[in-house]
């Protein structure tokens, strides 16, 4: 059984505040988990001992400041927000090393305010980036910003939160599992189900659609929230996902079906599923975050489109690849539709879905199209997007069906590293994309199966990001080359 496991530990570090903002970096590191856990947990421990020293956890909710109007629903009603304290003592779930006596891990708690970046989600926006992106953009403090607060807190109307409720908490346990109030208490009573919980207000996040939906409406956007090219101009780091990684990254604090201790019977090819229907609610998204964006007050977005096809450094003309390749299917200079959010499911739907595979291509392409013009048609953009955002909806319930195992897996690794020309010459988030979803699934096909070379294959995996460290210097060439690496050590 390979148990190594590499994770995407950094991404495009947000270097802005070396001064150099649109250089944004992607770094990986190539970690043994057994190593890495080790580490971790000492590291873990020594910030916990001194955290708990000065902030006893068990103490932690009492001592909230009471900040809540006279007019709000009472405190343990269904739909009010409680803040991260109510589950931070160490019985529930702010253990400090996880329980082995029980599936739920219990020390998600200290995991989330250690590990997890969410937890200082709140303290981006009083930072030095934070507040010269507020100077740039005219507000007065990002830390009270509504088009701020909408992805860096649990901004919810005053009724909704609860005494021990603070804003500065960030991105805390009830952003992703819903209003805790409604079933903070009885949750813990034996023979508690699931169901009974959401019936209470708990989100569904082991839905693996309604996961990817909750992180997609920050990590992508939406209409109510969004990190449009004026944002990132001022500063904000681009916004890419992916689910899977994503979630190794955050990291993880609760156990994957397959995984020792999970019941018998769990599907360990999980992961897999993970990607493909992550990369499906991804497309329907943006697609949708596109059809809505067509009828706003700034158009075209540039965010919707290639940022390097703007942003590159410029060669002499024989070094040039762009000029080499030419401009198919628009005018020379106009900056294409960023493509990215389909690069990687295009392959899988030819793999799974032979049919409807051509259809969602003719659709896209259609809008690639239209994007890729310099003022693209807003009614005919909202149309080609809407109808592709139908087609990939329907791709999703696939997806979530379809059954995975190791030749499927192989299957999708062989194809995905195959398309090399593809995919790198639809720009460097297409590349990343596929950089991503290939370590996914080397991941996913390693923890159940072996691979003869998998050494040779985790060092041309990790070649792929070491293409992708500068972006604005993306040379599709190269991480063809290397992508053609990665397949001719699966065959
Ligand atoms: C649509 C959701 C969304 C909105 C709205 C939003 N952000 Fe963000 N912000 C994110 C996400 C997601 C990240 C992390 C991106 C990543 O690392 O992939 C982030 C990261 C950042 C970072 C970098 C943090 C770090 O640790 O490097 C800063 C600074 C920031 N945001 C400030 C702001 C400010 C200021 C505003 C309001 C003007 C704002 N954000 C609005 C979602 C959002
Ligand atoms: C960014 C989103 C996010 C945040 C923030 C977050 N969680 Fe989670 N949590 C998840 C996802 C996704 C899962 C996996 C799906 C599941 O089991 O519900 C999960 C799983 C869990 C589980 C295991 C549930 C089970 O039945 O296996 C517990 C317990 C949990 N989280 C508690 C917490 C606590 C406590 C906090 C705050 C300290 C927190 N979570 C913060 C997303 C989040
Ligand atoms: C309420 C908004 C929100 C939701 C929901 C959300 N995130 Fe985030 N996420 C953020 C923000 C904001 C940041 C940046 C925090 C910072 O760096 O200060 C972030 C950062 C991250 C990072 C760190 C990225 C980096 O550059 O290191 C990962 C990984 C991540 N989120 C994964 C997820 C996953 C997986 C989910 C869903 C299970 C999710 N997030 C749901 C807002 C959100
Ligand atoms: C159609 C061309 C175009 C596209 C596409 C585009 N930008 Fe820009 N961007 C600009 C222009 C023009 C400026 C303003 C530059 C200036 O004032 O010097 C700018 C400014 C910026 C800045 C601040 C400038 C700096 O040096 O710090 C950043 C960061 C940035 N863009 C990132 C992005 C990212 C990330 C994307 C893709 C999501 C993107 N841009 C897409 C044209 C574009």
């Amino acid at each position: 059984m390979g148990s190594i496991k590499i994770r995407l530990l950094s991404f495009f570090a947000d270097s802005a505040a070396r001064g150099r903002p649109a250089k944004r970096k992607m770094t990986t590191r190539l970690t043994k988990a057994a190593h890495s856990r080790t580490v971790n947990v000492s590291i873990l421990l020594a910030i916990l001992a001194i955290f708990a020293s000065i902030f006893p956890l068990d103490a932690y909710s009492q001592s909230r400041s009471i900040s809540s109007p006279a007019t709000a629903k009472p405190d343990d009603a269904a739909g009010k927000y409680t803040g991260p304290g109510s589950c931070a003592s160490t019985t529930c779930h702010g253990s400090i090393v996880p329980r082995s006596d029980n599936r739920v891990l219990q020390n998600e708690y200290s995991i989330w305010i250690v590990k997890d970046k969410h937890s200082k989600a709140y303290a981006a926006l009083t930072g030095p980036i934070g507040e010269r992106m507020a100077k740039i953009l005219g507000i007065s403090a990002a830390e009270t910003a509504p088009r701020c607060l909408a992805c860096h807190a649990v901004d919810v109307p005053q009724s909704e939160r609860g005494r021990t409720f603070e804003l500065s908490e960030g991105v805390s346990c009830e952003s992703c599992h819903g209003p805790a109030a409604g079933w903070l208490g009885p949750h813990t009573e034996r023979d508690w189900t699931h169901q009974k919980s959401l019936a209470l207000g708990m989100y569904d996040t082991r839905d693996l659609t309604k996961r990817s939906e909750k992180c997609l409406s920050c990590h992508l956007g939406n209409d109510e929230k969004s990190v449009d090219h004026e944002m990132i101009a001022a500063g904000h780091p681009d916004l890419f996902f992916e689910l899977d990684t994503f979630s190794d990254v955050m990291p993880r604090h609760w156990k994957e079906p397959g995984e020792p201790g999970e019941a018998a019977g769990t599907d360990p090819w999980y992961n897999v599923r993970e990607l493909t229907s992550g990369q499906a609610v991804q497309l329907r998204q943006s697609l949708l975050r596109l059809a809505s964006r067509s009828h706003g007050k700034i158009w075209p977005e540039y965010s919707e489109l290639q940022c390097y096809a703007c942003h590159h450094s410029l060669t002499p003309p024989e070094q040039s690849w762009r000029q080499a390749r030419g401009y198919p299917g628009r005018r020379p200079g106009n900056p294409p539709w960023n493509p990215s959010r389909y690069a990687v499911f295009r392959d899988v739907v030819r793999q799974l879905d032979g049919e409807n595979a051509e259809k969602l291509d003719s659709e896209l392409s259609r809008l690639g199209q239209l994007m890729s013009q310099l003022n693209p048609d807003r009614n005919a953009v909202e149309t080609s997007a809407t109808n592709s955002a139908h087609l990939a909806d329907e791709l999703l319930a696939k997806m979530n069906s379809a059954p995975y195992d190791p030749e499927v897996t192989l299957h999708l690794l062989q194809k995905i590293s195959a398309d090399a020309d593809d995919i790198s010459g639809q720009g460097e988030h297409s590349a990343a994309q596929a950089a991503m979803a290939i370590q996914s699934l080397f991941l996913a096909y390693e923890r159940n199966e072996k691979l003869q070379n998998s050494d040779q294959l985790r060092a041309a995996i990790k070649g792929l990001f070491q293409e992708l460290q500068n972006p604005s210097a993306y040379d599709p060439a190269r991480f063809a080359a290397q992508m053609k690496q990665v397949n001719a050590l699966l065959r």
